[in-house]
């Protein structure tokens, strides 16, 4: 093939034709087109755009340029979120498990942190013996028989986004619309699901700064999904708070593990008598008092993600039956049960999991960071908390990078959160008692307190349908 003219034919913004994109794709991948011209197709791309004709020319080129998952016949749907990545964004771990249980299968093939957002994989890294590498046989055969996996993308799955994500990171080509959407898209749809839902994260530690990219982006994957078959909604969330109370590979383990625990108080009154008489007092005790931070906003975006799915395959008639549907299953404690028989099923050692859950901490060094005054919290900044977090060494400034799962904080204060001077805002976990104060001196600046009440920012935003 003549590469050079298709590269010209872009740069003069023409309309590239299918299979002319069917055939640079699968060219690429082979090895047979070098790097430099891929770097300049991008860049023409990234100028000029893409026509949706041609996204989706590119989007089925690239899933098939690898494996696609294969499922046998089966009643329960396939399903799978993506989110763009923020801070404390653990959604996917208590989640799996929940769909698991409300009838779907979730065949969930996630990422690695990169920057200050957290990658899921990096999360499930901190859980003894977990595999998060498994062959696509594995991978059906543990959706098949628990419902859900989380896992990587194996080597043989959409190859081309691999060497092209390289490519874009390296040229300035990374936020392009086009090129994100046939990115997430055609791993998604390497998945063979039937309904994905999108968690398209705005704000300050977010990948689209503002709520116009956000929807824009949204908007583009919404349409792409659907027109290849995939029933396909997004959901535009804030992200210049964390989510939840804990940022950190492993506290957010922590923390997902205490959402799936936080039930209604009755549930809650029953575990705690049992607890007096059984012989896991202790654990199931702690577990309680975390699960009582757990904030409402982790739990809320769960079960709204849960509910659009519902929703998307025809299980629920509407977002409010679907929610009160998602959190009577949630409270029940199934999908709590089905996170270990996940576990298992990929490997954890579930003794050590356990014994690891009831230890305070597994960082070396901690520290609370303190309220100045009294008065109530206005602003507990993504951004600079993500950033903390990364250069404690719970995440990556390069692909390279080792992360240490033990570090980040937790107890974290919220936006309306009232405190009294002396009150914890964050307790910092850290490698060095030097790195959790210099940790400390930093995250200062993430916090303000203000003498009013101000009204918390809208966790969803928007919903985008097609
Ligand atoms: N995540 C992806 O998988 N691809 C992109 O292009 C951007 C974010």
């Amino acid at each position: 093939m003549n590469f050079l003219s298709l590269i010209e034919q872009k740069r003069e913004g023409k309309i590239l034709a299918r299979d002319q994109i069917q055939e640079f794709i699968r060219e690429f991948t082979a090895g047979k087109i070098p790097d430099y011209q891929m770097a300049a197709m991008l860049m023409a791309i990234y100028f000029r755009g893409l026509e949706t004709a041609e996204t989706t020319a590119l989007t089925l080129a690239m899933r098939d340029s690898g494996d696609v998952l294969k499922f046998p016949k089966d009643t329960r749907p396939l399903v799978d979120k993506h989110s763009t990545g923020g801070i404390g964004d653990k959604v996917s771990l208590p989640l799996a498990p929940l769909l698991a249980c409300l009838g779907f299968r979730v065949p969930m093939i996630s990422g690695r942190g990169l920057g200050i957002t957290g990658g899921t994989l990096d999360k499930l890294d901190s859980i003894p013996g977990f595999k998060t590498l498994l062959p696509a046989g594995r991978i059906t055969e543990i959706v098949q028989k628990v419902g859900c996996v989380i896992c990587g993308q194996t080597d043989r799955m959409v190859p081309a986004d691999k060497k092209l994500y390289a490519l874009r990171d390296v040229t300035g080509t990374v936020p392009s619309i086009e090129l994100i959407t046939a990115s997430i898209l055609s791993k998604k749809l390497a998945e063979s699901l039937d309904a994905l839902v999108l968690d398209v994260k705005f704000g300050r530690a977010a990948f689209m700064q503002t709520k116009t990219d956000a929807r824009k982006l949204a908007k583009a994957m919404v349409a792409l999904g659907n027109k290849c078959g995939m029933n396909t909604r997004a959901i535009l969330t804030d992200m210049n708070t964390p989510l939840g109370h804990a940022a950190g590979n492993w506290l957010e383990v922590k923390e997902s593990v205490a959402c799936l625990e936080s039930c209604s108080s009755r549930r809650k009154e029953a575990l705690t008598e049992k607890s007096e008489i059984g012989n896991r007092k202790s654990e199931i005790r702690m577990s309680l008092l975390t699960s009582a931070a757990t904030t409402d906003d982790l739990r809320q975006l769960i079960l709204d993600c849960a509910a659009h799915l519902l929703v998307q395959t025809g299980k629920a008639r509407s977002l409010a039956t679907a929610r009160k549907l998602a959190g009577d299953c949630l409270n029940s404690g199934a999908p709590r049960r089905k996170w270990d028989e996940m576990l298992v099923a990929q490997g954890a050692d579930l003794k050590a999991f356990n014994r690891k859950l009831a230890l305070d901490s597994t960082a070396a060094a901690t520290l609370d960071l303190k309220a100045d005054r009294s008065g109530f919290v206005s602003r507990c900044d993504a951004q600079i908390i993500g950033e903390t977090i990364r250069d404690l060494g719970g995440g990556r400034l390069t692909k390279e990078s080792a992360i240490n799962f033990d570090v980040g904080v937790d107890g974290l204060a919220k936006p309306g959160e009232a405190v009294k001077a002396g009150d914890r805002l964050v307790r910092i976990h850290a490698a060095t008692p030097a790195a959790a104060r210099s940790a400390a001196a930093r995250l200062k600046s993430a916090f303000e307190i203000s003498s009013s009440r101000p009204r918390p920012a809208d966790l969803v935003a928007e919903i985008i349908t097609p």
